[in-house]
């Protein structure tokens, strides 16, 4: 880790404190007060208010709906900035970081159309989780308004990795959380998609290898620190 990392930067490096339980989950929620829509989900009797102002239960809908508060993020980075970029050149003449190593045509040209992949991806996983909600009976959380602080190819690719990273560990801090066994299939299966974007724009950044040999899981509150930075108003 260098000093010239973004303040997101280390807060995502710093942070490795593992999700204990259901409490520390919901408490950092309302400490923050941040996700007005999931949070008023929560107050509405989906989760158990007990002594004080703390909730001692979350539910798996509670999860998916802060599982689909980060894709609607996701989806709407990726989008925003597709359409920001639109010359499919833009990504692979800018110097894009890790440039040098997609020197192999292939790999050069293809840049722009990964990053449509990836956006597709979290379309597809913003209305899966969508319609699993509606599915157990909840009211799924809907697009907030956001704003992403890059203006070049460079620094959308920078913050992407950062989006993504923050996404994995947040689904491996909830994900022991769910207790509906189908739920859980579905939050691993996205978990690892995940982190394959984890992976890619890692190349992209010249981050090709984890940091170490165990990933972290941030807590809802850590999480949410993270993503209120970009997020205007719900
Ligand atoms: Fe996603
Ligand atoms: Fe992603």
């Amino acid at each position: 880790m260098t000093d010239d990392n973004t303040p997101v930067d280390r807060v995502i490096d710093g942070a490795n404190e593992l999700l204990t339980d259901r409490r520390s989950f919901m408490a950092g929620a309302a400490k923050l007060g941040v996700g007005g829509a999931l949070l008023s989900q929560f107050a509405s009797g989906s989760a158990t208010a007990q002594e004080g102002d703390e909730m001692s239960e979350v539910s798996d809908l509670d999860i998916l709906n802060y599982a689909l508060t980060l894709e609607h993020l996701e989806y709407s980075f990726y989008e925003e900035g597709l359409s920001n970029f639109e010359e499919l050149r833009d990504f692979e003449r800018a110097g894009t970081p890790g440039g040098e190593i997609f020197d192999d045509p292939s790999l050069q040209y293809g840049t722009y159309n990964y990053l449509e992949s990836v956006r597709d991806h979290e379309e597809a996983h913003v209305h899966t989780l969508t319609e699993t909600i509606e599915k157990l009976g909840g009211d799924p959380v809907g697009a907030a308004e956001y704003q992403f602080p890059y203006e070049t190819p460079e620094e959308f690719v920078a913050l992407a990795l950062t989006l993504e990273n923050v996404g994995v560990s947040a689904y491996a801090g909830a994900g022991p959380l769910i207790q509906n066994e189908a739920v859980v299939e579905a939050a691993l299966s996205i978990h690892s998609v995940e982190a394959r974007h984890a992976a890619f724009l890692g190349t992209l950044n010249e981050r090709l290898f984890p940091h170490g040999a165990f990933d972290p899981a941030r807590s809802m509150d850590e999480v949410v620190a993270i993503a209120s930075q970009f997020i205007v108003s719900e």
